[in-house]
């Protein structure tokens, strides 16, 4: 499981309502991810004007850009139904065929972390994706047999962090495939912007850029930093979101100006202090700081490599200049630790 403390919305209960609120609902209303847009665009016009279902869809890429929105998105604009579940909760082929049979003709159906499927869920889903049929098994032994269910024709959605975790025949079936990449500091400050607009935040153009800067690329953080810097501006100021109130509230909540958290500091730390500063496994370094592995490879990697700060190496990650730079080295393995120590 994803240990969503630091970068998402998701622990308190109020703030993933107001995160709701915040989402678009209607392609033009998304910002950002400007070549996915443009491609999905077309997909849907062309299927609505042809009355068609949309082929199934499968998007990827790091947590909190946006999947679960633009499925939503794309169903809003089909004008269709969305059921919506995840890899891991769809434990038994009944629950795949309770959700199936259940859908409308032309319904979408998101499956989140969808990787995550059992084995035998997956061979179920072919048939389904393919033909529009179920093939249940009942009885056993000798006397099995397979009974063939016509379902509606629906378009799968399916989300996962890495494209590269889902097994090639499930990959395959899928007709639209999308990368969603890390935003811009310019289209994360038009999101700051927009959400500061709908919670009735008064914030400064440079106070958004601020915020939208140490965001990591990420529209989730960007909208949880937003209002945890609204927390700060009330309590401590007049409420309004300056440059002056951003930096001071980013300041305490230890994101740094390239947004990076505690956890990812002490990634690079145990890169250089532990190990020469790579290459070495993400294995070997989740046990040193006690962080799971694929919350490591999912959630703080893509952008630590992504802003230059690891590289991803046949033999393992190494830290880079930068990463000795930021963190206050002044050269390879083997020089002098930082003057302020972070850990
Ligand atoms: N809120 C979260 N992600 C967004 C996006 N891509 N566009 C507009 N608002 C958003």
């Amino acid at each position: 499981m994803h240990d969503e403390r630091i970068l998402s919305a998701e622990a308190v209960d109020d703030d993933q309502t107001v995160e709701l609120s915040l989402r678009p609902r209607l392609l033009r209303e998304y910002i950002g991810q400007q070549k996915v847009k443009d491609n999905l665009e077309i997909s849907v016009s062309a299927a609505r004007n042809r009355r068609e279902t949309l082929d199934h869809v499968l998007l990827f890429g790091p947590p909190g850009l946006g999947k679960t929105t633009l499925a939503n998105i794309i169903a809003n604009e089909m004008n269709a139904g969305i059921k919506t579940s995840s890899g891991p909760v769809i434990e038994k082929a009944g629950d795949l065929a309770a959700i199936l049979t259940n859908l409308e003709e032309g319904d979408v159906f998101f499956i989140d972390e969808i990787h995550r499927l059992a084995p035998q869920i997956e061979e179920i889903l072919y048939s389904a994706m393919e033909d529009f049929r179920l093939d249940v098994i009942i009885g056993q032994g000798a006397g099995a047999r397979t009974v063939k269910i016509e379902i509606p024709r629906f378009t799968l959605i399916g989300a996962t962090t890495r494209a590269g975790l889902l097994t090639a025949p499930l990959r395959a079936r899928f007709g639209i495939v999308h990368r969603l990449d890390f935003y811009d500091a310019d289209a994360l400050t038009v999101i700051v912007e927009r959400s500061a607009d709908i919670l009735g935040i008064v914030a400064t153009r440079d106070g958004a850029v601020e915020i939208a800067r140490r965001s990591r690329g990420t529209p989730r953080i960007a909208n949880r930093l937003l209002r945890r810097v609204r927390d700060f501006a009330e309590v401590r100021h007049d409420g309004g979101v300056s440059l002056d109130v951003a930096n001071k509230a980013l300041e305490m909540l230890e994101v740094d100006e390239y947004g990076l958290d505690e956890i990812d500091r002490k990634i690079i730390g145990a890169v250089i202090e532990r190990f020469g500063g790579g290459p070495v496994g993400v294995g070997s370094i989740a046990s040193s700081i006690a962080e799971d592995k694929g919350t490591i490879e999912d959630l703080y990697e893509p952008y630590l490599i992504q802003i230059g700060f690891l590289q991803r190496t046949p033999r393992g990650r190494v830290a880079t200049p930068q990463a000795y730079a930021h963190l206050g080295y002044t050269g390879r393995a083997g020089s002098a630790p930082p003057q302020n120590k972070l850990f």
